[in-house]
């Protein structure tokens, strides 16, 4: 069995990841409790008393609206973590000869007019920190970081809008229209962003395979096909609630030019997923399928 070391595996997507893999392999999962992978030494010592076949890190500064404050700081906790902590660990796998799986976002990409997705696996990153959040561009920067030290021996996994059907800790793309529907909070919806999604089960199973397989490269998780916020939680609540459910809806349009500070919403985000397929020998899942496995096992 090969030996994983799951970083961040406390997380919303590792932890799921550790419970799904467990029986394909041998997991050792740890968060910043036991190795704090922003302390390069840290991380050197780690490597260097411990063994593993392969490394997955999911651990980020994932809080996309309080990264905003932290813009432009080269000492604050999204650079260290998202920019500087995954140069740390490809330094630690290039020395131990472990394969890397860096987990990224869609997010390095800005969704705009400009530059519209749905974005392929070998889509070039914006250099221009404007255009994306600053979680997005602390992101793409720590992709680059990997690149520059692994070239193309690390897998970049992108993960878009993940969804599961139970955590604890933090809600997520549907979990959280959901519990504000029905608290009858729900915001309006917006009807022309486009976007596609993940369950986190179908990630965790395309994450098996990238291990198996020592697949690497830049890699997309994503269901198959574009919808709005809109199509996908109407959907998800009928299936929930039953047919004849109304939503407030919205246009993104609108919104971007009303909005009372700059946003950084993608409006033509999705990833495609073609060469992923093509490389893992896997059939991605519609969002429509992936949102019946996810009510199934709510
Ligand atoms: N959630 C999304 O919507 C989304 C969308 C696209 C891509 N992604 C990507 O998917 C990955 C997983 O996201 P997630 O939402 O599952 O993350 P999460 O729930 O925020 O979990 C982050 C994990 O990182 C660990 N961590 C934080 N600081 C650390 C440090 N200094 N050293 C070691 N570990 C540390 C945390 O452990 P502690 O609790 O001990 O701090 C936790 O286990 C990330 O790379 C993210 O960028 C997420």
């Amino acid at each position: 069995m090969k030996k994983v070391l799951a970083i961040g595996g406390s997380g919303m997507v590792g932890s799921r990841f550790c419970e799904l893999a467990s029986s394909k392999f041998d997991i050792v999962s740890i968060d910043e409790k036991t190795l704090d992978i922003t302390d390069r030494n840290a991380v050197e010592k780690y490597f260097g008393e411990n063994k593993f076949d392969s490394v997955v890190n999911f651990s980020a500064y994932t809080n996309v609206s309080e990264g905003e404050n932290d813009r432009g700081n080269e000492e604050g906790l999204a650079w260290k973590l998202n920019v500087l902590a995954p140069g740390y660990l490809a330094e630690a796998c290039l020395k131990n000869n472990i394969f890397l799986v860096h987990i990224s976002t869609d997010m390095v990409f800005s969704g705009g007019k400009s530059d519209p997705g749905p974005y392929s696996e070998d889509h070039l990153i914006p250099e221009d920190s404007s255009v994306v959040t600053w979680y997005g561009y602390t992101k793409g920067l720590g992709e680059k970081a990997v690149k520059n030290i692994l070239g193309e021996k690390a897998c970049i996994l992108r993960l878009i809008y993940p969804f599961r059907s139970h955590f604890e800790g933090k809600l997520d793309y549907l979990r959280k229209p959901i519990q504000l529907y029905k608290e009858d909070k729900l915001y309006p919806l917006f009807t022309d962003q486009k976007l596609t999604t993940i369950f986190v089960d179908d990630a965790c199973r395309i994450l098996e395979r990238i291990l198996e397989k020592g697949q690497t490269g830049i890699l997309h998780a994503s269901c198959t096909d574009l919808a709005s916020p809109y199509d996908h939680v109407l959907y998800v609540l009928e299936k929930i609630e039953g047919k004849g459910i109304e939503l407030k809806t919205g246009l993104i349009e609108e919104f971007l030019k009303t909005a009372s500070s700059v946003v950084r919403y993608p409006q033509f985000g999705g990833l495609k997923t073609e060469r992923t397929q093509e490389v893992l020998g896997m059939k991605f899942r519609t969002w429509r399928q992936m949102v019946d496995s996810f009510v199934s096992n709510l």
